[in-house]
């Protein structure tokens, strides 16, 4: 992706970006030949076309008012081979920088089974990018990307935790990785439960990163957990062919908090990171968890298994229960957790949960700022009672389907105590190939949009120094924000 992006170039064909409402202004300052061409092409300089322009070596390509994130993506592949560069007349920094992550976003192929190779068209970067930031960000999606496309034979729990290993190893953090019956000693039961089906060789575990930004200890504690569920067959709830069609994916949390991760330490962020990576195949033998298997939690939750197939709650219990016991400053999960949640937002758009409204509608804004959105859903109390148990503490899932992704946020919410702040992140960990420079596969959704926040977060930490535990409650922020607003106007009704 990257190589696709060099510092100059001695000979470079021109680019000039233009929108639909700056081509005809733009156009009148040219020949009368050109105009002609550009009328006779039917160029609108529609986002992602693009036109080139007689005897100039040169091409017009469409991009969007405002600050265009993606449609350079469509330019690597189907332009003619070569090197390009950018009018940069008009460009503001941020404009520059999202060009030249779109097009490195238009370089990505996930290639490691193929004997083809493809060729892309390379872009000198663009003046004022902050070229340190879209390697990074870049770095980080192609690593995500990667690691969620790599089927299941690849990418088990031990290759996992091999590429969580070589990311902490390049940045000097401290990875350990609990095996097998050592769950069981170390008491991770839930983990151990839901992976002991999967073959000897194919062990679960749960991988552990930690990391002292600049600041060492100072820093605040954020962690970080993803579901590595390696491959879902369902377990013995086995799951038709269609449902398993996809699950290689199903560790698609993990690789999105790992990429999270390495943005974080490659920007070295005054923070403590630990990133938690509970990692299993759910498979079907005579060792599987069955139905109506009641497992003793870490936390000493007892939980009735009434589906094998809602694994990815019950492994990630025992890692967040871990975490919490911590007391972090704050704590995000991230999980391709329930069909629930897609069926509600869709593949783009992952779903937020979170205990604190403050955090949830600043990570909500940072999405939208950085075009990486996520929605948030609500962890409806009253349908706690849909998990009620006949025999244990909680079940595993609702005997219904209503609010599947809801209450699959309520089941991980019995881990997290009221006083950690938590978010939680159930994402597809896929995209269809609806936009330029996503291509169907494997996307760490939302990671763009938690690094922003994160810095964000950090730079409030700064300003007002963290807070102790157990300090006197404030007012909730809903209430607060409720008392400030005006009461609204009555309406008529018709
Ligand atoms: N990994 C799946 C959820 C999933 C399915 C995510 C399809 C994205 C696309 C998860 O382990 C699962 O199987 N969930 C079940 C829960 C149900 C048994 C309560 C689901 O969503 O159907
Ligand atoms: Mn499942
Ligand atoms: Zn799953």
């Amino acid at each position: 992706m990257l190589d696709h992006l060099v510092a100059r170039a001695a000979k470079a064909h021109t680019l000039q970006p233009l929108s639909t409402k700056s081509l005809d202004n733009w156009a009148k300052a040219q020949p009368a030949a050109i105009q002609t061409w550009i009328k006779a092409a039917g160029f609108k300089a529609k986002p992602g076309s693009f036109l080139l322009l007689p005897n100039a070596m040169a091409f017009l390509v469409g991009v969007e008012e405002g600050i265009d994130r993606w449609s350079l993506a469509n330019l690597p592949a189907s332009l003619p081979a070569g090197t390009y560069q950018l009018v940069e007349d008009d460009l503001s920094p941020a404009q520059a920088s999202a060009h030249a992550f779109a097009w490195a976003m238009g370089c990505y192929r996930f290639a490691r089974y193929r004997s083809d190779a493809k060729t892309f068209a390379t872009l000198v970067w663009p003046k004022g990018a902050d070229r340190a930031a879209v390697e990074r960000t870049v770095r980080a999606i192609g690593l995500g990307r990667d690691l969620i496309n790599t089927p299941a034979e690849h990418m088990g729990p031990a290759d996992l935790a091999k590429a969580v290993i070589k990311v902490g190893a390049a940045h000097k953090a401290k990875v350990s990785v609990t095996v097998g019956d050592q769950l069981l000693k170390q008491n991770y039961p839930t983990i151990h439960a839901v992976g002991r089906g999967a073959a000897a060789d194919r062990q679960p575990r749960l991988i552990d990163l930690t990391w002292k930004g600049p600041g060492g200890d100072k820093g605040p504690l954020l962690v970080l957990v993803g579901k590595g569920v390696c491959f879902d067959t369902g377990g013995l709830d086995l799951k038709p062919r269609g449902g398993m069609m996809m699950m290689k994916k199903d560790m698609g949390g993990a690789a999105s908090v790992l990429a999270l991760s390495q943005m974080i330490m490659e920007a070295k962020l005054p923070l403590r990171l630990r990133l938690l990576v509970p990692a299993v195949e759910n498979s079907v033998s005579g060792a599987s968890i069955r139905p109506l298997d009641v497992v003793k939690t870490r936390k000493g939750i007892t939980v009735e298994i009434n589906d094998t197939d809602a694994e990815g709650r019950l492994i990630l219990g025992d890692a967040l229960a871990d975490a919490d016991a911590q007391k972090p400053d704050l704590m995000i999960d991230m999980a391709t957790l329930t069909g629930a949640a897609r069926v509600a937002l869709g593949p783009d758009v992952p779903a937020l949960f979170a205990n604190d409204d403050e955090i949830a509608e600043d990570l909500l804004r940072y999405g939208r700022a950085e075009g990486d959105p996520l929605w948030r859903l609500p962890l409806w109390k009253p349908y706690r009672r849909m998990l009620d148990s006949k025999v244990a503490d909680i079940a595993n899932c609702e005997p219904g389907s209503f609010g599947g992704a809801i209450t699959a946020a309520l089941y991980l919410a019995e881990f997290v105590s009221e006083k950690t702040k938590w978010m939680h992140i159930d994402t597809y960990g896929w995209t269809s190939g609806l936009g330029a420079g996503r291509p169907e596969g494997g996307e760490p959704l939302g990671i763009r949009a938690l690094y922003a926040f994160i810095e964000g977060w950090l730079k409030q930490a700064a300003k007002t120094p963290l807070l102790p535990r157990r300090a006197a409650p404030r007012p909730k922020p809903g209430l607060r924000a409720a008392a400030k607003r005006p009461l609204p106007r009555p309406r008529s009704r018709r």
